[in-house]
């Protein structure tokens, strides 16, 4: 099975607030693209296609290797994707789409979604169990009712498609679609979505805390 990568990495950031684009912000002196590019190189997922934000290019180039491939990214991270989806291989079986905000996945996460298309999902994703109580609120923030906490999984990422299923979604969703993640791209199709174990490790770097978190997590 020969896979290929895509990271989304067009987003600005807002909720962390840096002066520059989340996924050029350094944890540990590497901007976060750039340990997720290496995350999924260490995984043996060697082709690899970046959506950047346009105007953003030059700096994303001077801090990626060379035989990265970078795409200008959309205005949502689905339209990002899509972007980088067309410029993906034709001739790979497979595709793990990537958050640049999740620097710390390590290689046995990517090992196990590989395994999971290799053994025939059609699309996998990691996942976590909810540890919290869940509650849901009304408008007044006053608590109507609990989810049963046992069903429920928090999803990372990679995600990881049979290629031809995940561009096949992609080509039917709607122009203007905008979803959370690509596994509800292929549900949209009625394409079954398989779980692995994810790993706290990969949690994703959204607001100031996560940089800090993760700071401690490697140790510098
Ligand atoms: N992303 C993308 N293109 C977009 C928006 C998001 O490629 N138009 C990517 C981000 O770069 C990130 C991933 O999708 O790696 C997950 O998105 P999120 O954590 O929400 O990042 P941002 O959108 O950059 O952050 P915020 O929502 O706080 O602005
Ligand atoms: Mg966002």
């Amino acid at each position: 099975m020969h896979a290929a990568g895509i990271v989304a990495a067009a987003g600005s950031g807002l909720r962390l607030g840096a002066d520059q684009p989340k996924a050029l912000v350094p944890l540990a002196g590497r901007p976060l693209v750039r340990w997720a590019v290496d995350a999924l190189r260490a995984g043996g997922v060697t082709d690899v296609v970046v959506a950047v934000p346009a105007v953003e290019r030059a700096a994303f180039a001077a801090v990626l290797p060379d035989d990265v491939v970078l795409v200008d990214g959309g205005a949502s991270r689905t339209a990002s994707v899509r972007a980088a989806l067309a410029a993906v291989s034709g001739t790979v079986d497979a595709v793990l789409v990537h958050d640049a905000a999740r620097p710390l996945t390590p290689p046995d996460v990517i090992a196990r979604v590989l395994a999971a298309l290799a053994a025939g999902a059609p699309a996998v994703v990691p996942v976590l169990p909810v540890v919290d109580t869940t509650v849901v609120v009304d408008d007044g923030g006053v608590i109507t009712g609990a989810l049963p906490r046992e069903p429920l999984r928090r999803v990372q990422t990679p995600q990881g498609f049979d290629r031809a299923t995940l561009v096949e979604a992609y080509r039917r969703l709607p122009a203007g679609a905008e979803l959370t993640d690509d596994a509800a791209v292929v549900h949209t199709i009625g394409v079954e979505v398989a779980t692995v174990p994810g790993d706290d490790r990969a949690a994703k770097v959204t607001v100031a805390h996560d940089l800090a978190l993760a700071e401690l997590q490697v140790g510098s």
